[in-house]
Formats: C-alpha cells, structure tokens, sequence
C-alpha cells in the first residue's frame, strides 16, 4: 500500500536560516519556494533522489504546524509516505483504531490528496499520508 517516502518536513521560524544548512552546507538545491495557504505555511522544497525535503515555516499562529514549532520547537515534523490510494489506506487504518488527524482525505494542489494520522498512533512521529504525483505540498 506504500510506495515511497514522499517527503520528509522540517519546521522551522525562520525558512532562510533552516534552508542554510541543507541548501549550502550539504549543498542540496532549493528549487521552488511556495505559499501554501490551506496549511498556513511557506514551504522551500528542496528535491532528494526520489523524496523531498521540504522545509517549512508557519504564517500564523493558530495552525497546526505554528502550534507543533510552539509545543515542541524547531526540528522534523512529519514523515510522508505515499500510497497508490489513500481512501483504501484510511479504511484500513480506521478498522485498526489508529487515530487520524483527518477522516477523509484532503485535497492539495493539482489534484493531490492527502491525510494526516495522529502521532498517539504511531509511536510518536506524524504521518502524513499522500496520493499524486509529484512533489507532496504539505
Ligand atoms: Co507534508
């Protein structure tokens, strides 16, 4: 059910000093910088063999991500994995009682859609769930 990691997300208050190291000290290329308003975060994706690290930083203060980098400061923020469907993989969750921060999918751009499974369920770590192609944009 899952093919890849999609993208590891790394937040951060501040997009230009976190893309610092990875962008120039390990020297991976920042090749787009986004806005992506549904999540309230500016994200820098920074492309990986067949992953991405996408870095992010919150926009306000009232998001999940503003309220993750409050709680628990700057560093990983979840892991993506992609799946070839995500609607068969959240039924599948939900028959095992893991806790899902969304029921149902959500859609992303260009008709991506994803889900996020709650950290109480997998030993800690927030797992996104992500069906498209391409670069995951959250
Ligand atoms: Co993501």
């Amino acid at each position: 059910m899952i093919t890849k990691i999609n993208h590891i997300a790394i937040v951060s208050p501040d997009l230009d000093s976190a893309t610092g190291f990875w962008a120039e000290a390990l020297g991976l290329p920042v090749t787009r910088i986004a806005d992506v308003p549904e999540e309230a975060v500016k994200v820098a994706f920074l492309p990986l063999g067949d992953s991405n690290l996408e870095i992010l930083q919150p926009t306000d203060t009232e998001s999940g991500v503003a309220r993750y980098l409050e709680k628990r400061g700057p560093g990983i923020h979840h892991i993506c994995l992609e799946v070839a469907d995500i609607d068969a993989a959240l039924a599948r969750l939900k028959a095992a009682n893991v806790p899902l921060i969304n029921e149902a999918a959500k859609m992303g751009h260009g008709g991506t859609r994803y889900a996020f499974i709650h950290p109480k369920g997998t030993g800690g770590v927030l797992v996104e769930l992500y069906e498209g192609a391409g670069a995951g944009l959250s």
